[in-house]
């Protein structure tokens, strides 16, 4: 092989070494100790959109993927029959099986959980989802809304389901009471005030200046 050869080969030898380097160290630099920098996931549950709403405030304020989470089989339209499975459900530890799927979850740096009380527990599909997904290692920020006897054990049961994750305090406000027939209260006044306790608790927690 003549000189020039060897020259040039060496040179090309050299970039692919480069490129390649850059590229495996892509997935670190985009971590970063600055909050704003994390890769943020809002995951759910909302039957008659009050959780949803404040789902939606949270996104408005931080950014992040924002994914309701739906089952294969939904609850009855019902109320009563609702509760009732719900309560059947949380007695036998049966965890119903999800429609949603979050693709890639192990990228994610923060986990926002948004729920309403139900039989003033977590609801069973969020006991599902936590079972089934790893979140160790990741932040979990929990948020609730409930008809006005707060959100139960919900908080210290993600708790318990993630041992190995980091938790803040979690959120919670009153929201709808279908069980009197009043469903969706996000809005008007009460959205204003939800909204600004919202960035209130954010900023207590440290997620937004
Ligand atoms: C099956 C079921 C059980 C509920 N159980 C409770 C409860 O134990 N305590 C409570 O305060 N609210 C309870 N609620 C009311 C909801 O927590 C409340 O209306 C919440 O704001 C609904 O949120 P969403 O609009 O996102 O579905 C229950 C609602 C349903 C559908």
């Amino acid at each position: 092989m003549n000189s020039k050869i060897k020259y040039w080969l060496s040179i090309f030898a050299v970039s692919c070494l480069l490129c390649g380097c850059s590229r495996a160290q892509k997935p670190g630099a985009e971590k970063s100790s600055r909050p704003e920098d994390k890769k943020v996931l809002i995951v759910y549950l909302s039957r008659t959109k009050n959780t949803k709403a404040v789902a939606e405030m949270i996104h408005r304020h931080i950014g992040g993927k924002l994914v309701e989470l739906e089952l294969k089989n939904p609850y009855p339209a019902h109320y009563q029959t609702t509760v009732d499975q719900v309560a059947r459900e949380n007695a036998s530890g049966f965890l119903p099986p999800l429609k949603t799927f979050i693709d890639s979850i192990e990228t994610y740096d923060m986990v926002f959980i948004g729920f309403p009380t139900w039989g003033m527990q977590l609801p069973p599909p969020f006991k599902s989802f936590l079972t089934q997904y790893d979140l160790r290692g990741k932040t979990i920020i929990p948020f609730n809304t409930h008809a006005g006897y707060g959100v139960g054990s919900g908080f210290e049961t993600i708790k318990q389901l993630c041992p190995n994750s980091k938790m803040l305090k979690g959120f919670s406000t009153e929201g709808g009471k279908e069980r009197d027939g009043i469903l969706y209260v996000m809005q008007g006044s009460k959205a204003t005030q939800v909204e600004s306790s919202v960035k209130q608790w954010l900023k207590e927690i440290g997620i937004i200046k």
